[in-house]
C-alpha cells in the first residue's frame, strides 16, 4: 500500500504530571502509523492515510530518576529525541531556558504540529516559541494543540493559572477534558471551531495500565498487605491514607505546612499515612525541622519494612514513587489527601475517596460528579474533610468521555486538521 504523504508532530513533556498525559497520544500515534503499513489488522475506512514522523521532546524540568525516568519506563514512552536537560531554576529563569533550548529543536525539526500538555512552564514556552517563530517566510510555523485546555482555578497567584490562560490563547487546536473547559473557553471568547470536547488523556493511561498496577509489590513492600490484615472488612489490605503534598503555596511557608500537617493528626492517629513526597517538600520538611511528624521509612524497594502503624500518631514517608505502584496505593487507599491536580482526576476515576488541601480546583467535575472535596488549607478544614471522607458513602460517577479513548478521538481532530492545512 502506498502512503500518501507524511506529518511531523512534535510532542513536549517536561514535568512528572506530562508523562501520564502524553504517553497514550505518543501511543496512538505509533499506532496510527502500524496500521498505515499493515492495513490487515483493522484500518477502519475513513481513517487518514497520513503517516506521522513523531518526535518527543523532554524539556528536563524534572530530571530526578523518581520525577522523571521511572515513568518512561512505567509508561512505555519512547526514549526522547532531542532531551532539553534545563533542570530547576526560578519561573522566568526555567520558562526562558526551555524556550532558548526549544527553539533550535524547531527550527531544525520544522515539525507540522507541536502538542503541549497540562499546565507546567514546560507547556507555556514551547507553546510561546511555536506560536512566534518563522520557518521560511513569516507566519509559516506549526499548528499548536493543547491538550487539557479551558481548565481555571480563577486564581492567578498559582504559576499554573498563568501557564493555562496563557497557552490556551496560543493554540491553535484546544483539547478540553470537562465541561468546565468548554464553558471557561467560551467565555473567554475562543471560537468554537478551535475547541475539542475529547476526554482526558490522563484516564487513558490510568485504564490502560490499571491492570499492571494490581501486580506491584509496593503493598508487601510498605507492609500494608498480609494475613494479618484479612478479616470481614478488609481483604487483606491495611486501611491506610494516601498523602501528597508539593504545592509551593502549602510547602514554601512554614507556618502553613505546619498547620496543614497539624490538620492530619487525626487521620494519622487512626490510619497509617503513606506519604511519597516531592524533592521540594523533603527539602522543606528540613528546613522548617518539620521532621518529628514524619517516620521516615525511605525506599520501599522490597525486603522486610516494618507495618507502618498509626500507634505513633506520624506519617509514613517515603520517596517519590513510579506510575504504576504510585497508582496501586492509590486504588487500594481508604482516602487520599492531596494538592495535586491529576490526583483529584486520578481518585475520580478509581472512585476513591479525596480529600484536596485547596481553596479552589481548575478540575471541578471531580467534586460535582467524582469523588473529591476540597477542604482549604486550615487544619480544621483538613480534620473535618478527612473525618467526612473517611465515613462518606458516595460511590461518584465517570465524567463524561472519560473512557480510554480520548488520544485516538484527538489524533483523529489533528489529522483532518493537518489534511485542510497543507
Ligand atoms: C511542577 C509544576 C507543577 C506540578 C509539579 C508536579 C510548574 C510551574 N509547576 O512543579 O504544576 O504539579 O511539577 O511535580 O511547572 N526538583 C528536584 N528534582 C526534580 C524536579 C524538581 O529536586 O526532578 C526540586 C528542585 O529543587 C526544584 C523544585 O523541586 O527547584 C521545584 O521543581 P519545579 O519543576 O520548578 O516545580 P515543581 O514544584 O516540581
Amino acid at each position: 500500500m502506498t502512503i500518501a504523504r507524511k506529518v511531523k508532530i512534535i510532542t513536549v513533556v517536561g514535568a512528572r504530571p506530562n508523562f501520564m498525559k502524553a504517553a497514550p497520544i505518543i501511543a496512538a500515534i505509533r499506532n496510527h502509523n502500524e496500521l498505515l503499513v499493515r492495513p490487515s489488522i483493522g484500518m477502519h475506512s475513513g481513517r487518514s492515510q497520513t503517516a506521522i514522523e513523531s518526535v518527543l521532546v523532554h524539556t528536563g524540568q524534572h530530571y530526578d530518576e523518581a520525577m522523571s525516568d521511572l515513568f518512561f519506563s512505567d509508561l512505555n514512552i519512547p526514549k526522547p529525541d532531542a532531551h532539553l536537560g534545563v533542570g530547576s531554576g526560578s519561573h522566568a529563569a526555567q520558562t526562558a531556558e526551555v524556550m532558548k533550548r526549544f527553539e533550535e529543536v524547531l527550527l531544525r525539526e520544522r515539525a507540522d504540529l507541536l502538542i503541549v500538555v497540562g499546565d507546567v512552564n514546560s507547556t507555556l514556552a514551547c507553546a510561546l516559541v511555536a506560536a512566534k517563530i518563522s520557518y521560511d517566510t513569516p507566519g509559516a510555523r506549526p499548528l499548536i494543540a493543547h491538550v487539557e485546555a479551558g481548565l481555571r482555578s480563577f486564581d492567578r497567584s498559582m504559576p499554573e493559572e498563568i501557564n493555562r490562560i496563557l497557552t490556551d490563547n496560543l493554540a491553535d487546536l484546544l483539547f478540553v477534558s470537562e465541561e468546565s473547559g468548554l464553558h471557561n473557553l467560551r467565555q473567554e471568547g475562543v471560537p468554537d471551531h478551535k475547541i475539542h470536547f475529547v476526554g482526558n488523556t490522563m484516564i487513558d493511561s490510568l485504564l490502560a495500565f490499571r491492570h499492571k498496577a494490581h501486580q506491584s509489590p509496593i503493598l508487601q513492600n510498605l507492609g500494608l498487605e498480609g494475613d494479618i490484615f484479612r478479616n470481614e472488612s478488609h481483604n487483606g489490605v491495611a486501611p491506610y491514607a494516601l498523602l501528597t503534598l508539593h504545592r509551593p503555596s502549602n510547602v514554601d511557608q512554614g507556618e502553613g505546612f505546619t498547620s496543614i500537617l497539624e490538620g492530619l493528626k487525626d487521620l494519622a492517629g487512626s490510619h497509617p499515612i503513606i506519604f511519597p513526597a516531592h524533592p521540594r517538600t523533603q527539602k522543606k520538611i528540613v528546613e522548617f525541622g518539620l521532621g518529628h511528624f514524619f517516620i521516615h521509612q525511605n525506599r520501599p524497594d522490597g525486603g522486610s519494612k516494618p507495618t507502618p502503624t498509626c500507634a505513633s500518631g506520624r506519617i509514613s514517608l517515603i520517596d517519590p514513587l513510579g506510575y504504576i505502584d504510585f497508582l496501586c496505593l492509590m486504588e487500594h487507599a481508604a482516602v487520599v489527601v492531596t494538592d495535586s491536580g491529576g490526583i483529584q482526576e486520578e481518585t475520580t476515576a478509581l472512585k476513591v475517596p479525596c480529600v484536596t488541601v485547596r481553596d479552589n480546583t481548575e478540575r471541578p467535575i471531580t467534586v460535582k460528579v467524582g469523588t473529591n472535596v476540597l477542604a482549604g488549607t486550615t487544619a480544621e478544614g483538613i480534620r473535618q474533610a478527612a473525618r467526612q471522607q473517611l465515613e462518606s458513602k458516595i460511590q461518584g460517577a465517570m465524567p463524561e468521555a472519560w473512557d480510554g479513548k480520548c488520544a485516538q478521538r484527538i489524533l483523529d481532530v489533528i489529522c483532518r486538521e493537518l489534511g485542510r492545512e497543507r
